[in-house]
């Protein structure tokens, strides 16, 4: 779901034709719907009302302050993982107590400023990683909540291998096994009090069934730890809802809920969730312009002016993400977002970048309607990792992003410069 529909042949934003705002702000940009994110978080919180979730949103899937300032503003907590994402937090204005603070290498300056902003929990990743947070939180004088990540050793075959974590062999979280030993040797902690547990089995996850057996697996592992004498108040599922890539490819809140809720009530556990993508995918496009057309033996290529360093994710997962011009005759008005969109006069192209890689694709063989050089082009479902995933490789500036609230357009972040680029190398300093 989301606000970026065609109106007589032309694509809009809410109430603003992605070609005005082209022509006001200039190619490549990142374009928000305020009304999209803001109908998501509303949705998911609906769905999940019976257990009253803390929604945590996860920043790292897009952290512009301002849409951040947006969720806070209707009561959304956030999932952090580093220092950085912490600062973007708390200038948000989001109560600390409703933060949540996973990640496997979390440094001993970054444990001090969680300690110090007194955050709600620390998702606890490795036994080396728990002795160093109450050690630091015991030199502070401090006492803060621990949820210990469990690797519930499932997955979402549909997830791409390098976004799944809910297996036994990954970086993340512990065995369910070693989560009994774990609590043996360090649940009587005063500075660092392990109270919940924490699960994030990859994202995207496009079933409910891989939450409801990793769920199942927490709270058999959460009577034993009570019948132990182990006080446990809260369960963390994570993130991983898909976003809408491809039209009716992903489950509705309600699908996901109607499967976890359930599961969840009569337990006594307040119930924090991660969601990142679902929350920000649909409410972001990458909005760019055709530069060249060309073929490369029997292949024809759209060059345009973004690519893998403002949107990594076909490139690095060959993740599909539906583009279409942002102009089209009525033959050409896509009914859904799929690859597979069969209309007569489609043509086959590869839509790349101006990065010197190979790999710098955005959509490989995808079926097109005829585009000319100066076209523009959407690539939708860019809000969740795109911007935030964004680099300066071959000395490219990063696009600006701006937000659609209806008729209204604001800057949220401004395009970068030639001198931004260089801006931390004008001067050499001797290192004492
Ligand atoms: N919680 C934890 C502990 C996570 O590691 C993540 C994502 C989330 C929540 C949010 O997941 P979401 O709801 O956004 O799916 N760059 C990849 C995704 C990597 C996700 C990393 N962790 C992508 O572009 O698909």
């Amino acid at each position: 779901m989301d606000h970026f529909q065609y109106r007589n042949g032309q694509l809009f934003a809410e109430e603003v034709s992605l070609d005005d705002l082209a022509q006001r702000v200039g190619t490549p940009t990142y374009v928000y719907s305020r009304k999209t994110i803001e109908e998501h978080y509303a949705r998911l919180t609906t769905a999940f009302a019976a257990c009253s979730p803390t929604i945590c949103y996860s920043i790292k899937s897009c952290g512009n302050l301002h849409l951040l300032k947006l969720l806070a503003a209707r009561g959304a907590g956030m999932d952090v993982v580093s220092g950085g994402e912490l600062h973007r937090a708390r200038l948000a204005g989001v109560p600390m107590d409703k933060v949540v603070y996973a990640g496997v290498g979390k440094t001993d300056a970054e444990i001090r400023q969680a300690l110090d902003a007194g955050i709600g929990y620390f998702n606890i990743e490795s036994e080396a990683e728990f002795e160093n947070i109450a050690a630091i939180a015991r030199q502070m004088g401090k006492a803060a909540r621990g949820a210990l990540r469990v690797n519930p050793d499932v997955s979402d075959p549909r997830t791409h291998a390098k976004t799944t974590t809910g297996k036994k062999e990954t970086k993340f979280g512990v065995d369910i096994e070693r989560a009994r030993r774990f609590f043996r040797a360090y649940g009587r902690n005063e500075n660092l009090r392990l109270s919940a547990v924490h699960l994030h089995i990859g994202s995207p996850i496009y079933s409910p069934d891989p939450y409801v057996l990793a769920l199942d697996k927490a709270l058999s592992l959460i009577a034993d730890l009570r019948g132990e004498g182990y006080a446990i108040e809260a369960i963390d599922l994570g993130g991983g809802f898909a976003a809408d890539y491809e039209t009716g490819k992903s489950p509705a809140y309600e699908q996901y809920a109607q499967a976890i809720v359930p599961k969840l009530l009569g337990h006594n556990l307040r119930v924090f969730l991660e969601p990142g993508r679902t929350i920000a995918g649909n409410s972001g496009i990458l909005l760019t312009r055709v530069l060249y057309l060309k073929t490369g033996g029997m292949k024809k290529f759209v060059i345009v002016d973004t690519g893998m360093h403002h949107l990594i994710r076909p490139a690095l997962y060959d993740s599909f993400h539906f583009i279409w011009p942002t102009r089209v005759k009525p033959e050409f008005l896509p009914v859904r977002r799929s690859a597979e969109l069969d209309l007569p006069g489609l043509e086959k192209a590869d839509v790349v970048g101006p990065i010197c890689e190979t790999g710098d694709v955005l959509a490989v063989g995808r079926m097109l309607p005829p585009v000319q050089r100066g076209d523009l082009l959407c690539v939708f479902t860019a809000g969740a990792y795109g911007m935030a995933m964004a680099s300066n490789y071959n000395a490219q500036p990063r696009p600006p992003e701006v937000l659609v609230d209806g008729g209204n357009v604001t800057l949220i972040r401004r395009r970068e410069t030639y001198d931004d680029l260089v801006a931390q190398e004008l001067t050499a300093t001797p290192v004492a």
